[in-house]
Protein backbone atom coordinates (compact mmCIF):
# COMPACT_ATOMS: atom_id res chain seq x y z
CA UNK A 1 0.00 0.00 0.00
CA UNK A 2 2.82 1.85 0.12
CA UNK A 3 2.16 5.52 -2.28
CA UNK A 4 4.70 8.67 -3.34
CA UNK A 5 2.51 10.72 -1.97
CA UNK A 6 2.47 9.90 1.97
CA UNK A 7 5.62 11.37 3.38
CA UNK A 8 8.16 9.15 4.42
CA UNK A 9 9.16 8.90 8.05
CA UNK A 10 12.94 10.99 7.69
CA UNK A 11 10.62 13.72 5.12
CA UNK A 12 8.72 14.52 7.21
CA UNK A 13 10.77 15.10 10.03
CA UNK A 14 13.13 17.33 8.56
CA UNK A 15 10.56 19.48 6.75
CA UNK A 16 9.73 20.34 10.37
CA UNK A 17 13.25 21.26 11.19
CA UNK A 18 13.72 24.92 11.09
CA UNK A 19 17.00 26.62 9.25
CA UNK A 20 17.50 28.51 11.97
CA UNK A 21 17.90 25.31 14.14
CA UNK A 22 21.09 24.47 13.21
CA UNK A 23 22.66 23.96 16.11
CA UNK A 24 19.83 21.29 17.02
CA UNK A 25 20.22 19.59 14.14
CA UNK A 26 22.68 17.33 15.10
CA UNK A 27 20.67 16.52 17.40
CA UNK A 28 17.60 15.80 15.19
CA UNK A 29 19.37 13.53 12.85
CA UNK A 30 20.70 11.64 15.68
CA UNK A 31 16.77 11.33 17.36
CA UNK A 32 16.10 9.85 14.17
CA UNK A 33 18.62 7.00 13.96
CA UNK A 34 18.39 6.22 17.45
CA UNK A 35 14.64 5.86 17.08
CA UNK A 36 13.11 2.34 17.72
CA UNK A 37 11.88 1.21 14.27
CA UNK A 38 9.19 -1.89 16.07
CA UNK A 39 7.30 -2.41 19.29
CA UNK A 40 9.94 -4.93 20.01
CA UNK A 41 12.63 -2.88 20.08
CA UNK A 42 10.36 -0.14 22.15
CA UNK A 43 11.93 -0.21 25.91
CA UNK A 44 9.28 0.09 28.71
CA UNK A 45 5.59 1.06 28.53
CA UNK A 46 4.78 -2.23 29.29
CA UNK A 47 0.94 -2.03 29.28
CA UNK A 48 0.11 0.36 26.46
CA UNK A 49 2.82 -1.43 24.27
CA UNK A 50 1.02 -5.06 25.01
CA UNK A 51 -2.38 -3.43 24.36
CA UNK A 52 -1.22 -2.04 20.98
CA UNK A 53 0.77 -4.92 19.88
CA UNK A 54 -2.45 -7.05 20.09
CA UNK A 55 -4.91 -5.00 18.53
CA UNK A 56 -2.20 -3.94 15.88
CA UNK A 57 -2.12 -8.51 15.29
CA UNK A 58 -5.62 -8.40 15.48
CA UNK A 59 -6.75 -5.60 13.21
CA UNK A 60 -3.75 -7.43 10.41
CA UNK A 61 -5.22 -11.02 11.09
CA UNK A 62 -8.91 -9.67 10.82
CA UNK A 63 -7.62 -7.62 7.62
CA UNK A 64 -9.58 -4.37 8.92
CA UNK A 65 -8.36 -0.38 10.42
CA UNK A 66 -6.93 -0.66 13.43
CA UNK A 67 -8.82 1.49 15.76
CA UNK A 68 -8.06 5.59 15.91
CA UNK A 69 -4.87 5.93 18.44
CA UNK A 70 -4.43 8.63 20.96
CA UNK A 71 -1.09 9.28 22.55
CA UNK A 72 -0.35 11.62 25.43
CA UNK A 73 2.18 12.32 28.33
CA UNK A 74 4.98 14.61 28.45
CA UNK A 75 7.24 15.33 25.58
CA UNK A 76 10.16 13.16 24.60
CA UNK A 77 8.65 10.16 26.29
CA UNK A 78 7.82 8.04 22.56
CA UNK A 79 4.77 9.63 21.19
CA UNK A 80 5.94 10.29 17.28
CA UNK A 81 7.96 7.12 17.59
CA UNK A 82 4.44 4.54 18.65
CA UNK A 83 2.99 6.61 15.78
CA UNK A 84 5.71 5.65 13.58
CA UNK A 85 5.87 1.88 14.75
CA UNK A 86 1.87 1.49 14.62
CA UNK A 87 2.64 2.33 10.37
CA UNK A 88 5.17 -0.03 10.55
CA UNK A 89 4.08 -2.52 12.40
CA UNK A 90 0.73 -2.65 9.81
CA UNK A 91 3.03 -1.86 6.98
CA UNK A 92 1.02 1.03 5.64
CA UNK A 93 1.87 4.28 4.88
CA UNK A 94 1.92 7.30 7.47
CA UNK A 95 0.71 10.80 6.72
CA UNK A 96 2.38 13.04 8.92
CA UNK A 97 1.09 16.49 10.12
CA UNK A 98 0.61 18.74 12.96
CA UNK A 99 -2.15 20.67 14.53
CA UNK A 100 -1.13 24.14 14.37
CA UNK A 101 0.38 23.26 10.35
CA UNK A 102 -3.32 22.97 9.28
CA UNK A 103 -4.62 26.35 8.75
CA UNK A 104 -7.86 25.44 7.34
CA UNK A 105 -10.73 23.06 7.03
CA UNK A 106 -9.65 22.09 3.49
CA UNK A 107 -6.70 21.13 3.64
CA UNK A 108 -7.24 18.33 6.40
CA UNK A 109 -9.74 17.60 3.82
CA UNK A 110 -7.45 17.28 1.43
CA UNK A 111 -4.99 15.45 3.48
CA UNK A 112 -7.92 12.76 4.09
CA UNK A 113 -9.14 12.42 1.27
CA UNK A 114 -5.88 11.29 -0.45
CA UNK A 115 -5.37 8.20 1.99
CA UNK A 116 -5.50 5.03 0.86
CA UNK A 117 -6.96 2.36 2.88
CA UNK A 118 -5.44 1.38 6.38
CA UNK A 119 -3.08 4.33 6.21
CA UNK A 120 -1.94 5.92 9.27
CA UNK A 121 -2.71 9.80 9.54
CA UNK A 122 -0.86 10.80 11.86
CA UNK A 123 -1.90 14.46 14.09
CA UNK A 124 1.30 16.05 16.39
CA UNK A 125 0.06 18.21 18.86
CA UNK A 126 -3.37 17.40 18.05
CA UNK A 127 -4.72 19.80 21.02
CA UNK A 128 -3.48 22.64 18.65
CA UNK A 129 -5.90 22.06 15.97
CA UNK A 130 -8.50 24.91 14.87
CA UNK A 131 -12.17 24.06 16.18
CA UNK A 132 -13.38 24.36 12.23
CA UNK A 133 -10.59 21.98 11.09
CA UNK A 134 -11.40 19.56 14.18
CA UNK A 135 -14.72 19.09 13.29
CA UNK A 136 -14.06 18.19 9.41
CA UNK A 137 -12.36 15.24 11.53
CA UNK A 138 -15.76 13.70 13.40
CA UNK A 139 -17.61 12.49 10.46
CA UNK A 140 -14.25 11.22 9.12
CA UNK A 141 -13.04 9.19 12.34
CA UNK A 142 -16.61 7.85 12.55
CA UNK A 143 -18.39 7.26 9.47
CA UNK A 144 -15.05 7.73 7.26
CA UNK A 145 -17.21 10.48 5.44
CA UNK A 146 -16.09 14.23 4.95
CA UNK A 147 -19.10 16.93 4.78
CA UNK A 148 -18.60 18.76 1.89
CA UNK A 149 -20.22 22.29 2.19
CA UNK A 150 -21.98 22.59 -1.50
CA UNK A 151 -23.16 26.12 -2.91
CA UNK A 152 -23.35 29.26 -1.26
CA UNK A 153 -25.68 31.15 1.13
CA UNK A 154 -29.18 29.89 1.54
CA UNK A 155 -28.96 27.39 -0.86
CA UNK A 156 -25.83 25.64 0.54
CA UNK A 157 -25.90 22.45 1.55
CA UNK A 158 -23.84 19.04 2.90
CA UNK A 159 -22.75 16.66 0.65
CA UNK A 160 -21.43 13.66 2.14
CA UNK A 161 -18.06 12.33 0.28
CA UNK A 162 -17.00 8.67 1.40
CA UNK A 163 -12.48 8.45 2.46
CA UNK A 164 -11.15 5.10 2.59
CA UNK A 165 -10.46 3.60 6.00
CA UNK A 166 -8.17 4.74 7.59
CA UNK A 167 -6.22 5.05 11.44
CA UNK A 168 -5.84 8.17 12.63
CA UNK A 169 -3.13 8.76 15.76
CA UNK A 170 -3.18 11.79 17.46
CA UNK A 171 -0.43 12.83 20.13
CA UNK A 172 -0.94 15.45 22.66
CA UNK A 173 1.35 16.97 25.63
CA UNK A 174 -1.39 18.11 27.05
CA UNK A 175 -4.88 15.64 26.59
CA UNK A 176 -6.63 17.90 28.76
CA UNK A 177 -7.20 20.31 26.40
CA UNK A 178 -8.24 18.08 23.39
CA UNK A 179 -12.17 18.48 23.08
CA UNK A 180 -14.30 15.73 24.51
CA UNK A 181 -16.37 15.47 21.31
CA UNK A 182 -12.84 14.29 19.94
CA UNK A 183 -11.26 12.80 22.64
CA UNK A 184 -14.54 10.16 22.37
CA UNK A 185 -13.89 9.38 18.94
CA UNK A 186 -10.83 7.60 19.98
CA UNK A 187 -10.86 3.89 20.65
CA UNK A 188 -7.70 3.34 22.04
CA UNK A 189 -6.12 5.90 24.51
CA UNK A 190 -2.68 5.89 25.49
CA UNK A 191 -1.12 8.42 28.36
CA UNK A 192 2.80 7.58 28.50
CA UNK A 193 4.60 8.08 31.65
CA UNK A 194 7.99 8.57 32.77
CA UNK A 195 10.64 5.98 32.48
CA UNK A 196 12.20 4.25 35.37
CA UNK A 197 15.72 3.92 35.66
CA UNK A 198 16.36 0.42 34.48
CA UNK A 199 14.02 1.03 31.03
CA UNK A 200 16.61 4.24 30.57
CA UNK A 201 19.87 2.08 31.39
CA UNK A 202 18.57 -0.40 28.50
CA UNK A 203 17.76 2.44 26.07
CA UNK A 204 21.14 4.26 26.85
CA UNK A 205 23.07 1.40 26.17
CA UNK A 206 21.27 0.49 22.90
CA UNK A 207 21.63 3.60 22.01
CA UNK A 208 25.24 3.77 22.33
CA UNK A 209 25.67 0.45 20.52
CA UNK A 210 24.06 2.40 17.62
CA UNK A 211 26.33 5.21 18.02
CA UNK A 212 29.25 2.91 18.39
CA UNK A 213 30.37 3.88 21.79
CA UNK A 214 31.42 1.83 24.63
CA UNK A 215 29.40 3.04 27.94
CA UNK A 216 29.43 0.00 31.03
CA UNK A 217 26.66 -0.45 33.25
CA UNK A 218 27.59 2.01 36.07
CA UNK A 219 27.91 4.95 33.73
CA UNK A 220 24.26 4.33 31.78
CA UNK A 221 23.18 3.98 35.04
CA UNK A 222 24.64 7.18 36.14
CA UNK A 223 22.78 8.67 32.67
CA UNK A 224 19.98 6.56 33.28
CA UNK A 225 19.71 8.29 36.64
CA UNK A 226 19.90 11.69 35.64
CA UNK A 227 17.59 11.89 32.81
CA UNK A 228 14.45 12.82 34.38
CA UNK A 229 12.29 9.33 33.19
CA UNK A 230 12.98 10.97 29.25
CA UNK A 231 14.62 8.74 26.48
CA UNK A 232 15.07 11.63 24.24
CA UNK A 233 16.78 13.80 27.46
CA UNK A 234 18.61 10.13 28.27
CA UNK A 235 20.00 10.09 24.58
CA UNK A 236 20.76 13.74 24.56
CA UNK A 237 22.91 13.12 27.77
CA UNK A 238 24.82 10.45 25.95
CA UNK A 239 25.81 12.62 22.76
CA UNK A 240 27.09 14.92 25.08
CA UNK A 241 28.67 12.47 26.89
CA UNK A 242 30.31 10.92 23.83
CA UNK A 243 31.81 14.10 22.83
CA UNK A 244 32.90 14.45 26.43
CA UNK A 245 34.66 11.25 26.25
CA UNK A 246 36.13 11.70 23.00
CA UNK A 247 38.29 14.80 24.26
CA UNK A 248 39.39 13.50 26.79
CA UNK A 249 40.68 10.20 25.44
CA UNK A 250 38.32 8.20 27.40
CA UNK A 251 37.49 4.61 25.57
CA UNK A 252 34.92 4.01 28.14
CA UNK A 253 31.92 5.71 29.41
CA UNK A 254 32.24 4.30 33.12
CA UNK A 255 30.61 6.30 36.05
CA UNK A 256 33.72 8.30 36.45
CA UNK A 257 33.17 9.84 33.17
CA UNK A 258 30.04 9.97 33.06
CA UNK A 259 29.71 12.20 36.55
CA UNK A 260 32.36 14.78 35.50
CA UNK A 261 30.63 15.07 31.82
CA UNK A 262 27.57 15.23 34.17
CA UNK A 263 29.06 18.10 35.98
CA UNK A 264 30.27 20.22 33.25
CA UNK A 265 26.84 19.50 31.97
CA UNK A 266 25.26 21.14 35.24
CA UNK A 267 23.17 18.11 35.69
CA UNK A 268 22.25 17.89 39.25
CA UNK A 269 21.71 14.52 40.94
CA UNK A 270 18.58 14.52 40.35
CA UNK A 271 18.71 15.13 36.33
CA UNK A 272 17.35 18.64 37.01
CA UNK A 273 19.33 21.13 34.81
CA UNK A 274 19.27 24.85 35.74
CA UNK A 275 15.80 25.88 34.55
CA UNK A 276 14.31 22.94 36.75
CA UNK A 277 16.54 24.85 39.17
CA UNK A 278 15.90 27.91 38.05
CA UNK A 279 11.78 26.94 38.63
CA UNK A 280 12.25 25.86 42.34
CA UNK A 281 14.40 28.66 43.23
CA UNK A 282 12.67 31.60 41.76
CA UNK A 283 9.08 30.07 43.72
CA UNK A 284 11.72 29.77 47.48
CA UNK A 285 13.60 32.71 47.16
CA UNK A 286 11.09 34.82 45.37
CA UNK A 287 7.60 34.07 46.41
CA UNK A 288 8.10 32.44 49.59
CA UNK A 289 7.65 28.80 48.68
CA UNK A 290 4.26 30.01 46.92
CA UNK A 291 1.89 29.38 45.96
CA UNK A 292 2.28 31.40 42.86
CA UNK A 293 0.17 30.91 39.52
CA UNK A 294 2.24 29.40 36.60
CA UNK A 295 2.21 33.10 34.76
CA UNK A 296 4.32 34.90 37.53
CA UNK A 297 5.90 31.74 37.70
CA UNK A 298 7.19 32.09 34.02
CA UNK A 299 7.78 36.06 34.19
CA UNK A 300 10.28 34.87 37.04
CA UNK A 301 12.41 32.74 35.00
CA UNK A 302 11.90 33.59 31.35
CA UNK A 303 10.19 31.45 30.06
CA UNK A 304 6.86 30.63 28.51
CA UNK A 305 3.90 29.45 30.71
CA UNK A 306 3.22 26.52 28.26
CA UNK A 307 6.14 25.40 28.41
CA UNK A 308 6.64 25.62 32.28
CA UNK A 309 3.32 23.34 32.04
CA UNK A 310 4.48 21.28 29.53
CA UNK A 311 8.07 20.72 29.81
CA UNK A 312 9.34 21.01 33.12
CA UNK A 313 6.14 21.10 35.55
CA UNK A 314 5.39 16.91 35.28
CA UNK A 315 8.84 15.71 36.53
CA UNK A 316 9.09 17.92 39.34
CA UNK A 317 5.51 17.14 40.07
CA UNK A 318 5.97 13.20 40.05
CA UNK A 319 9.26 13.07 41.77
CA UNK A 320 7.60 15.16 44.27
CA UNK A 321 9.67 18.83 44.34
CA UNK A 322 7.07 20.57 43.35
CA UNK A 323 2.71 20.57 44.15
CA UNK A 324 0.16 22.28 42.54
CA UNK A 325 -3.00 23.57 44.49
CA UNK A 326 -5.76 25.62 43.49
CA UNK A 327 -3.82 28.55 44.68
CA UNK A 328 -0.68 27.57 42.29
CA UNK A 329 2.74 25.99 42.76
CA UNK A 330 4.13 25.35 45.82
CA UNK A 331 7.93 24.03 46.17
CA UNK A 332 7.50 21.09 48.83
CA UNK A 333 9.82 20.63 51.85
CA UNK A 334 11.70 18.06 49.06
CA UNK A 335 12.77 21.16 47.25
CA UNK A 336 14.29 23.01 50.08
CA UNK A 337 16.48 20.06 50.97
CA UNK A 338 17.29 19.60 47.67
CA UNK A 339 18.72 23.13 47.39
CA UNK A 340 19.95 23.57 50.43
CA UNK A 341 17.64 26.04 51.69
CA UNK A 342 15.47 26.32 55.08
CA UNK A 343 12.14 27.00 55.31
CA UNK A 344 9.84 29.60 56.95
CA UNK A 345 6.75 28.48 58.60
CA UNK A 346 5.28 25.05 58.03
CA UNK A 347 6.57 22.09 56.24
CA UNK A 348 4.10 20.54 53.45
N1 LIG B 1 10.56 3.51 24.43
C1 LIG B 1 11.64 3.98 23.81
N2 LIG B 1 12.69 3.16 23.57
C2 LIG B 1 13.81 3.65 22.98
N3 LIG B 1 13.96 4.94 22.60
C3 LIG B 1 12.95 5.77 22.80
C4 LIG B 1 11.74 5.35 23.39
N4 LIG B 1 10.90 6.39 23.47
C5 LIG B 1 11.55 7.44 22.94
N5 LIG B 1 12.79 7.08 22.54
C6 LIG B 1 13.82 7.97 21.99
O1 LIG B 1 13.47 9.30 22.36
C7 LIG B 1 13.34 10.12 21.20
C8 LIG B 1 12.13 10.99 21.39
O2 LIG B 1 10.95 10.22 21.23
P1 LIG B 1 9.67 10.79 20.46
O3 LIG B 1 10.08 11.80 19.43
O4 LIG B 1 8.90 9.63 19.98
O5 LIG B 1 8.92 11.52 21.66
P2 LIG B 1 7.55 12.33 21.67
O6 LIG B 1 6.75 11.76 22.80
O7 LIG B 1 6.94 12.32 20.32
O8 LIG B 1 8.01 13.81 22.05
P3 LIG B 1 7.29 15.22 21.70
O9 LIG B 1 6.12 15.35 22.63
O10 LIG B 1 8.36 16.24 22.02
O11 LIG B 1 6.93 15.21 20.26
C9 LIG B 1 13.25 9.17 20.02
O12 LIG B 1 13.91 9.67 18.90
C10 LIG B 1 13.92 7.90 20.49
O13 LIG B 1 15.27 7.93 20.12
MG1 LIG C 1 6.63 13.85 18.96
Amino acid sequence: MAKPAAETETDSEFAAVAPAAAAQSEDRVLDLSLRPRTLEEFVGQQRPRQILGMSIEAARKRGEVLDHVLFSGPPGLGKTSLAHIIARELRVSIRVTAGPAIERAGDLAAIVANLEEGDVLFVDEIHRLARVVEEILYPAMEDFRLNIVVGKGPGAHLMPLPVKPFTLVGATTRAGLLSAPLRDRFGQHYHLDFYNRDELANIICRSARLLGMRIDDDGAGELASRSRGTPRIANRLLRRVRDFAEVNNAATVDRQVALDALTLLDIDSCGFDRMDRGILIAIIDMFDGGPVGVESLAAAVGEEPDTIEEVYEPFLLQEGFLARTARGRVATSRAYTHLGRTRRGTLL
